[in-house]
């Protein structure tokens, strides 16, 4: 695999791009102050906006490493900011796998956006990284986000039992997907 770092990838309603510690403002009232976006994943709600904006100065700089690929997702036709999507951990990117994160403000819900953002990473990992297998997770009380991961053309893998807790304190099993890149390009061919 290739490791190229965080290029700007744009769709048909979206541009992903690399963050800034000015967007901190805007995700911590669009997201990362929100209960419900926090619930189902690792992360807890930001308490203020300077939590945000510490964790976005830390998260410029780490563009200077060329295995970091995170994108905060901009709507072109609003320029508001709505979610961001991440390769969630560099620990299996010697193997040329990675798992993909997102999450998006509740108001921008339900209208495609997190499958399209998804689908976009994906063919920038596959086609730009030379990537070979990608894979995400979502608690199974939250099967919008395995939708996303179908939507996206991921192949349903699993359930690993009782894998996480969630911020209820409920145990939980989490889901997993996967697309490989054979199965990309057959999918392309077809
Ligand atoms: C999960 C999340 C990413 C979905 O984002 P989104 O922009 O609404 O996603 P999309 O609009 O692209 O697709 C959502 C799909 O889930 C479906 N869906 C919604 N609620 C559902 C439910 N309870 N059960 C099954 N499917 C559901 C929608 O109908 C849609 O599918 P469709 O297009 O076939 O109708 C978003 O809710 C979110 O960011 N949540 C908080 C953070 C999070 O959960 N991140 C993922 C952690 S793994």
């Amino acid at each position: 695999m290739k490791l190229i770092g965080t290029k700007q990838i744009e769709t048909e309603h979206l541009l992903l791009r690399r963050l800034t510690v000015k967007d901190a403002e805007e995700a911590y009232q669009n997201w990362c102050s929100s209960d419900v976006v926090s619930k189902y994943v690792l992360w807890s709600k930001h308490e203020s906006v300077d939590v945000t904006k510490k964790l976005y100065e830390t998260w410029e700089k780490e563009y200077d490493t060329l295995s970091t690929y995170r994108w905060i997702a901009e709507l072109k036709h609003t320029g508001e900011l709505i979610g961001t999507i991440d390769v969630a951990s560099k620990r299996f990117l010697p193997f040329g796998s990675c798992e993909i994160g997102y999450c998006y403000g509740e108001k921008f819900w339900g209208k495609g956006y997190a499958a399209e953002a998804l689908k976009a990473v994906i063919r920038f990992l596959f086609e730009e990284c030379d990537m070979e297998t990608i894979f995400a997770e979502y608690m199974s009380n939250n099967p919008a986000s395995g939708r996303v991961m179908e939507k996206a053309g991921m192949t349903f893998e699993g359930i690993l039992r009782g894998r996480i807790i969630d911020k209820d304190g409920i145990r939980n099993d989490l889901g997993s997907y996967s697309i490989t890149k054979d199965e990309y390009l057959n999918r392309l061919n077809c």
